[in-house]
Protein backbone atom coordinates (compact mmCIF):
# COMPACT_ATOMS: atom_id res chain seq x y z
CA UNK A 1 0.00 0.00 0.00
CA UNK A 2 1.21 3.66 -1.10
CA UNK A 3 1.87 5.96 1.78
CA UNK A 4 0.69 8.54 0.12
CA UNK A 5 3.58 11.13 0.43
CA UNK A 6 5.28 12.18 -2.68
CA UNK A 7 9.04 12.32 -3.10
CA UNK A 8 9.46 10.54 0.55
CA UNK A 9 13.18 9.54 1.24
CA UNK A 10 13.29 5.75 0.64
CA UNK A 11 14.79 4.67 3.66
CA UNK A 12 12.22 6.69 5.62
CA UNK A 13 9.33 4.99 3.37
CA UNK A 14 10.86 1.44 4.25
CA UNK A 15 10.90 2.25 8.02
CA UNK A 16 7.14 3.85 7.76
CA UNK A 17 5.84 0.66 5.62
CA UNK A 18 7.28 -1.76 7.75
CA UNK A 19 5.71 0.51 10.72
CA UNK A 20 2.28 -0.05 8.84
CA UNK A 21 2.09 -3.22 8.38
CA UNK A 22 2.61 -3.91 12.34
CA UNK A 23 0.12 -1.36 12.80
CA UNK A 24 -2.21 -2.79 10.05
CA UNK A 25 -1.90 -6.33 12.01
CA UNK A 26 -2.49 -5.20 15.77
CA UNK A 27 -5.66 -2.90 14.10
CA UNK A 28 -6.97 -6.20 12.96
CA UNK A 29 -6.25 -8.59 15.43
CA UNK A 30 -7.58 -6.29 18.23
CA UNK A 31 -10.41 -5.86 16.98
CA UNK A 32 -11.43 -9.72 17.32
CA UNK A 33 -13.82 -10.21 20.36
CA UNK A 34 -16.34 -13.06 21.80
CA UNK A 35 -19.33 -11.99 19.63
CA UNK A 36 -19.21 -12.91 16.03
CA UNK A 37 -21.81 -9.82 14.52
CA UNK A 38 -19.84 -6.93 16.16
CA UNK A 39 -16.04 -8.41 14.68
CA UNK A 40 -18.31 -8.73 11.58
CA UNK A 41 -19.09 -4.94 11.59
CA UNK A 42 -16.21 -3.42 12.74
CA UNK A 43 -13.89 -5.39 10.23
CA UNK A 44 -16.39 -4.31 7.63
CA UNK A 45 -14.57 -0.92 7.35
CA UNK A 46 -11.31 -1.80 8.80
CA UNK A 47 -10.59 -4.15 5.81
CA UNK A 48 -12.60 -1.65 3.48
CA UNK A 49 -9.16 0.59 3.21
CA UNK A 50 -9.04 4.12 3.98
CA UNK A 51 -5.80 6.43 3.85
CA UNK A 52 -4.64 5.54 7.30
CA UNK A 53 -3.79 8.74 7.95
CA UNK A 54 -3.29 8.83 11.82
CA UNK A 55 -1.52 6.20 12.19
CA UNK A 56 0.98 7.17 9.42
CA UNK A 57 1.25 11.04 11.48
CA UNK A 58 2.33 8.98 14.94
CA UNK A 59 4.46 7.25 13.18
CA UNK A 60 5.83 10.54 11.55
CA UNK A 61 6.14 12.03 14.85
CA UNK A 62 8.00 9.33 16.45
CA UNK A 63 10.66 9.89 13.79
CA UNK A 64 11.95 13.08 15.89
CA UNK A 65 13.02 10.80 18.99
CA UNK A 66 13.39 7.05 19.08
CA UNK A 67 11.08 5.75 16.32
CA UNK A 68 11.57 2.38 18.11
CA UNK A 69 10.04 3.46 21.44
CA UNK A 70 7.93 1.96 23.40
CA UNK A 71 3.89 2.12 23.05
CA UNK A 72 4.33 4.01 19.29
CA UNK A 73 2.54 1.38 16.80
CA UNK A 74 -0.21 0.84 19.83
CA UNK A 75 -0.82 4.35 19.75
CA UNK A 76 -1.22 4.74 16.57
CA UNK A 77 -3.76 1.59 16.16
CA UNK A 78 -5.73 4.36 18.96
CA UNK A 79 -5.81 6.73 16.69
CA UNK A 80 -7.51 4.73 13.97
CA UNK A 81 -9.76 2.92 16.01
CA UNK A 82 -10.50 6.27 17.49
CA UNK A 83 -11.04 7.62 14.08
CA UNK A 84 -13.02 4.35 13.02
CA UNK A 85 -15.53 4.38 15.38
CA UNK A 86 -16.23 8.32 14.95
CA UNK A 87 -16.98 6.75 10.72
CA UNK A 88 -19.33 4.90 12.08
CA UNK A 89 -21.16 7.58 14.19
CA UNK A 90 -20.59 10.52 11.78
CA UNK A 91 -22.61 7.91 8.84
CA UNK A 92 -25.23 7.54 11.44
CA UNK A 93 -25.19 11.28 11.75
CA UNK A 94 -24.95 12.79 8.23
CA UNK A 95 -27.23 9.75 6.71
CA UNK A 96 -24.22 8.67 4.19
CA UNK A 97 -24.47 5.62 2.26
CA UNK A 98 -20.99 4.85 1.45
CA UNK A 99 -18.04 4.88 3.33
CA UNK A 100 -14.79 3.75 2.36
CA UNK A 101 -16.07 2.42 -1.28
CA UNK A 102 -18.38 0.28 0.28
CA UNK A 103 -22.09 0.39 1.71
CA UNK A 104 -21.76 2.47 4.99
CA UNK A 105 -22.55 0.56 8.52
CA UNK A 106 -25.62 2.20 8.97
CA UNK A 107 -27.05 1.17 5.17
CA UNK A 108 -26.08 -2.71 5.82
CA UNK A 109 -26.81 -3.12 9.31
CA UNK A 110 -29.13 -0.35 10.65
CA UNK A 111 -28.46 2.90 13.05
CA UNK A 112 -28.60 0.61 15.92
CA UNK A 113 -25.80 -1.33 14.90
CA UNK A 114 -23.80 1.26 13.56
CA UNK A 115 -23.78 2.94 16.75
CA UNK A 116 -22.65 0.28 19.29
CA UNK A 117 -20.04 -0.89 16.51
CA UNK A 118 -18.54 2.39 17.00
CA UNK A 119 -18.85 2.36 20.83
CA UNK A 120 -17.13 -1.36 20.61
CA UNK A 121 -14.21 0.76 18.97
CA UNK A 122 -14.08 2.98 21.64
CA UNK A 123 -13.81 0.18 23.94
CA UNK A 124 -11.23 -1.09 22.07
CA UNK A 125 -9.02 1.49 21.55
CA UNK A 126 -9.37 2.17 25.50
CA UNK A 127 -8.05 -1.57 26.40
CA UNK A 128 -4.76 -0.27 24.54
CA UNK A 129 -4.75 3.22 25.93
CA UNK A 130 -4.76 1.86 29.41
CA UNK A 131 -1.60 0.50 28.88
CA UNK A 132 0.09 3.49 27.59
CA UNK A 133 -0.03 4.97 30.51
CA UNK A 134 -2.39 7.93 32.46
CA UNK A 135 -1.13 11.11 30.40
CA UNK A 136 -1.89 8.94 27.24
CA UNK A 137 -5.16 8.51 28.60
CA UNK A 138 -5.74 12.06 29.45
CA UNK A 139 -5.16 13.05 25.83
CA UNK A 140 -6.81 10.74 24.25
CA UNK A 141 -9.94 11.88 26.37
CA UNK A 142 -9.30 15.93 26.02
CA UNK A 143 -9.06 15.09 21.94
CA UNK A 144 -12.10 13.43 21.95
CA UNK A 145 -14.25 15.45 24.06
CA UNK A 146 -13.05 18.07 21.58
CA UNK A 147 -14.04 16.26 18.33
CA UNK A 148 -17.77 15.46 20.07
CA UNK A 149 -17.99 18.62 20.36
CA UNK A 150 -17.52 19.60 16.87
CA UNK A 151 -19.67 17.34 15.51
CA UNK A 152 -22.13 18.62 18.24
CA UNK A 153 -21.62 21.99 17.12
CA UNK A 154 -21.90 21.38 13.69
CA UNK A 155 -25.57 19.99 14.05
CA UNK A 156 -26.58 22.57 16.11
CA UNK A 157 -25.64 24.98 13.32
CA UNK A 158 -24.03 28.85 14.10
CA UNK A 159 -25.74 31.02 16.49
CA UNK A 160 -27.23 34.05 14.79
CA UNK A 161 -24.80 36.34 16.36
CA UNK A 162 -22.05 34.08 15.58
CA UNK A 163 -19.74 34.93 11.83
CA UNK A 164 -21.24 31.39 10.48
CA UNK A 165 -17.27 31.30 8.70
CA UNK A 166 -15.71 31.72 12.42
CA UNK A 167 -18.39 29.06 13.45
CA UNK A 168 -17.55 26.77 10.68
CA UNK A 169 -13.73 27.05 11.23
CA UNK A 170 -14.09 26.10 15.34
CA UNK A 171 -16.32 23.23 14.08
CA UNK A 172 -13.23 21.87 11.56
CA UNK A 173 -10.91 22.57 14.82
CA UNK A 174 -13.09 20.34 16.59
CA UNK A 175 -14.31 17.46 14.56
CA UNK A 176 -10.96 17.31 12.75
CA UNK A 177 -8.12 18.79 13.66
CA UNK A 178 -8.23 17.41 17.26
CA UNK A 179 -7.48 13.79 16.38
CA UNK A 180 -5.10 14.77 13.33
CA UNK A 181 -3.15 16.97 15.74
CA UNK A 182 -3.00 14.61 18.77
CA UNK A 183 -2.07 11.50 16.05
CA UNK A 184 1.17 12.82 15.54
CA UNK A 185 1.44 14.55 19.08
CA UNK A 186 1.57 10.92 20.12
CA UNK A 187 4.44 9.66 17.99
CA UNK A 188 6.47 12.83 19.27
CA UNK A 189 5.48 12.54 23.19
CA UNK A 190 6.29 8.48 23.03
CA UNK A 191 9.55 8.48 21.31
CA UNK A 192 10.57 11.15 23.97
CA UNK A 193 11.13 14.09 21.45
CA UNK A 194 11.63 17.08 23.53
CA UNK A 195 9.08 19.66 24.57
CA UNK A 196 9.65 21.99 22.09
CA UNK A 197 9.05 19.44 19.60
CA UNK A 198 6.21 18.23 20.35
CA UNK A 199 4.12 21.33 20.49
CA UNK A 200 5.55 22.04 16.86
CA UNK A 201 4.26 19.31 15.33
CA UNK A 202 0.82 19.25 17.46
CA UNK A 203 0.80 23.06 16.16
CA UNK A 204 1.18 21.37 12.83
CA UNK A 205 -0.98 18.36 13.33
CA UNK A 206 -3.85 21.67 13.95
CA UNK A 207 -3.64 23.12 10.98
CA UNK A 208 -2.72 20.22 8.34
CA UNK A 209 -6.28 18.87 10.38
CA UNK A 210 -8.18 22.08 8.96
CA UNK A 211 -6.14 21.48 5.64
CA UNK A 212 -7.39 18.00 5.05
CA UNK A 213 -11.40 19.20 6.65
CA UNK A 214 -11.04 22.30 3.76
CA UNK A 215 -9.61 19.91 1.67
CA UNK A 216 -12.49 17.16 2.31
CA UNK A 217 -15.26 19.81 1.99
CA UNK A 218 -13.97 20.96 -1.35
CA UNK A 219 -13.85 16.94 -2.77
CA UNK A 220 -17.68 16.73 -1.41
CA UNK A 221 -18.67 18.86 -3.96
CA UNK A 222 -15.58 19.08 -6.69
CA UNK A 223 -15.69 15.19 -6.98
CA UNK A 224 -17.72 14.30 -10.08
CA UNK A 225 -17.77 10.20 -9.04
CA UNK A 226 -17.48 8.00 -5.73
CA UNK A 227 -13.50 8.07 -6.24
CA UNK A 228 -13.36 9.29 -2.77
CA UNK A 229 -15.17 6.28 -1.44
CA UNK A 230 -18.31 8.53 -0.28
CA UNK A 231 -21.38 9.84 -2.28
CA UNK A 232 -20.73 13.87 -3.56
CA UNK A 233 -23.42 16.20 -2.38
CA UNK A 234 -23.26 14.82 1.40
CA UNK A 235 -22.94 18.26 2.68
CA UNK A 236 -25.52 19.79 0.59
CA UNK A 237 -28.02 16.60 1.41
CA UNK A 238 -27.53 17.01 5.19
CA UNK A 239 -27.31 20.94 4.79
CA UNK A 240 -23.94 21.03 6.47
CA UNK A 241 -22.69 24.49 5.45
CA UNK A 242 -18.72 24.30 3.96
CA UNK A 243 -16.64 26.87 2.96
CA UNK A 244 -17.53 26.25 -0.78
CA UNK A 245 -21.17 27.50 -0.11
CA UNK A 246 -20.69 29.61 3.04
CA UNK A 247 -19.01 32.10 0.60
CA UNK A 248 -22.38 32.12 -1.90
CA UNK A 249 -24.42 32.16 1.60
CA UNK A 250 -22.41 35.56 3.10
CA UNK A 251 -22.54 37.22 0.01
CA UNK A 252 -24.88 39.27 -1.37
CA UNK A 253 -24.55 39.18 -5.50
CA UNK A 254 -28.17 39.20 -6.72
CA UNK A 255 -26.91 36.37 -9.59
CA UNK A 256 -26.59 33.80 -6.75
CA UNK A 257 -29.98 34.57 -4.77
CA UNK A 258 -31.48 31.33 -6.31
CA UNK A 259 -28.28 29.51 -5.13
CA UNK A 260 -28.69 31.24 -1.81
CA UNK A 261 -32.31 29.64 -1.28
CA UNK A 262 -31.50 26.56 -2.19
CA UNK A 263 -28.30 26.36 -0.02
CA UNK A 264 -29.94 27.51 2.88
CA UNK A 265 -31.54 24.50 4.33
CA UNK A 266 -31.27 20.30 3.76
CA UNK A 267 -31.73 19.48 0.49
CA UNK A 268 -34.15 16.58 -0.04
CA UNK A 269 -34.76 16.39 -3.67
CA UNK A 270 -31.67 14.21 -5.65
CA UNK A 271 -32.53 16.28 -8.91
CA UNK A 272 -31.60 19.20 -7.20
CA UNK A 273 -28.74 17.67 -5.18
CA UNK A 274 -27.48 17.30 -8.53
CA UNK A 275 -28.10 20.31 -10.74
CA UNK A 276 -26.90 22.27 -7.20
CA UNK A 277 -23.24 20.64 -7.10
CA UNK A 278 -23.16 21.27 -10.96
CA UNK A 279 -23.58 24.87 -10.37
CA UNK A 280 -20.83 24.72 -7.37
CA UNK A 281 -18.61 22.94 -9.12
CA UNK A 282 -18.78 26.41 -11.74
CA UNK A 283 -18.98 28.73 -9.51
CA UNK A 284 -15.93 31.12 -7.91
CA UNK A 285 -16.84 29.75 -4.55
CA UNK A 286 -14.63 26.32 -5.42
CA UNK A 287 -11.87 27.99 -6.56
CA UNK A 288 -12.10 30.23 -3.80
CA UNK A 289 -12.18 27.33 -1.25
CA UNK A 290 -9.27 25.80 -2.67
CA UNK A 291 -6.94 29.10 -2.65
CA UNK A 292 -7.66 29.70 1.24
CA UNK A 293 -7.13 25.56 2.29
CA UNK A 294 -3.50 26.58 0.18
CA UNK A 295 -3.12 29.21 2.67
CA UNK A 296 -3.78 26.84 5.66
CA UNK A 297 -1.11 24.60 3.94
CA UNK A 298 1.54 27.22 3.38
CA UNK A 299 0.79 27.85 7.60
CA UNK A 300 1.32 24.04 8.42
CA UNK A 301 4.35 23.91 6.13
CA UNK A 302 5.84 27.05 8.11
CA UNK A 303 5.17 25.78 11.33
CA UNK A 304 7.96 23.16 10.82
CA UNK A 305 10.58 25.74 10.01
CA UNK A 306 12.38 25.08 13.68
CA UNK A 307 12.66 21.81 13.62
CA UNK A 308 15.44 19.75 12.70
CA UNK A 309 16.56 19.55 8.55
CA UNK A 310 15.56 16.06 7.44
CA UNK A 311 13.74 13.30 5.56
CA UNK A 312 10.64 13.66 8.67
CA UNK A 313 10.61 16.98 7.89
CA UNK A 314 10.28 16.78 4.19
CA UNK A 315 7.66 14.35 4.41
CA UNK A 316 5.28 16.36 6.72
CA UNK A 317 5.94 18.78 4.66
CA UNK A 318 5.43 16.69 1.23
CA UNK A 319 2.22 15.99 2.86
CA UNK A 320 0.67 19.01 2.86
CA UNK A 321 1.30 19.29 -1.27
CA UNK A 322 -0.56 15.54 -1.11
CA UNK A 323 -3.69 17.11 0.34
CA UNK A 324 -4.32 19.82 -1.63
CA UNK A 325 -3.84 17.69 -4.64
CA UNK A 326 -6.80 15.46 -3.63
CA UNK A 327 -8.67 19.03 -4.38
CA UNK A 328 -7.38 19.49 -7.76
C1 LIG B 1 -12.80 11.19 6.90
O1 LIG B 1 -11.45 11.00 7.19
C2 LIG B 1 -13.37 12.11 7.93
C3 LIG B 1 -12.77 13.45 7.88
C4 LIG B 1 -12.22 13.98 8.91
C5 LIG B 1 -12.80 14.21 6.65
P1 LIG B 1 -10.47 10.33 6.14
O2 LIG B 1 -10.61 11.03 4.83
O3 LIG B 1 -9.12 10.27 6.75
O4 LIG B 1 -11.08 8.89 5.99
P2 LIG B 1 -10.37 7.51 5.68
O5 LIG B 1 -9.74 7.08 6.97
O6 LIG B 1 -9.35 7.73 4.61
O7 LIG B 1 -11.47 6.62 5.26
C1 LIG C 1 -16.52 14.07 9.76
O1 LIG C 1 -16.77 15.17 8.99
C2 LIG C 1 -15.56 14.27 10.83
C3 LIG C 1 -15.56 13.09 11.74
C4 LIG C 1 -15.78 11.88 11.39
C5 LIG C 1 -15.33 13.35 13.12
P1 LIG C 1 -17.55 14.85 7.63
O2 LIG C 1 -18.93 14.43 7.92
O3 LIG C 1 -17.36 16.01 6.73
O4 LIG C 1 -16.66 13.67 7.08
P2 LIG C 1 -17.03 12.67 5.91
O5 LIG C 1 -17.11 13.50 4.66
O6 LIG C 1 -18.31 12.04 6.27
O7 LIG C 1 -15.87 11.72 5.88
MG1 LIG D 1 -19.93 12.70 7.21
MG1 LIG E 1 -20.31 14.85 9.36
Amino acid sequence: MSLGIPQLDPALESTLTADMARVESLLRSHIEGEYPLVIETSRHLVEAGGKRLRPLLTLLGAQFGDPAARGIVEAAVVCELTHLATLYHDDVMDEAPLRRGVESANNRWGNTVAILTGDYLFAKASQLLADLGPEAVRLQAATFERLVIGQITETQGSPSDTNQLDHYLHVISGKTSSLIATSIRFGAMLSGADEKTIETLTQYGELIGTVFQLADDVIDIASETNESGKTPGTDLREGVPTLVTLYILESNDPADAQLREILSAPITDEAVVQSTLKALREHEALANARRILITYADQARERLSTLADGPAKDALSNLCEAIITRTA
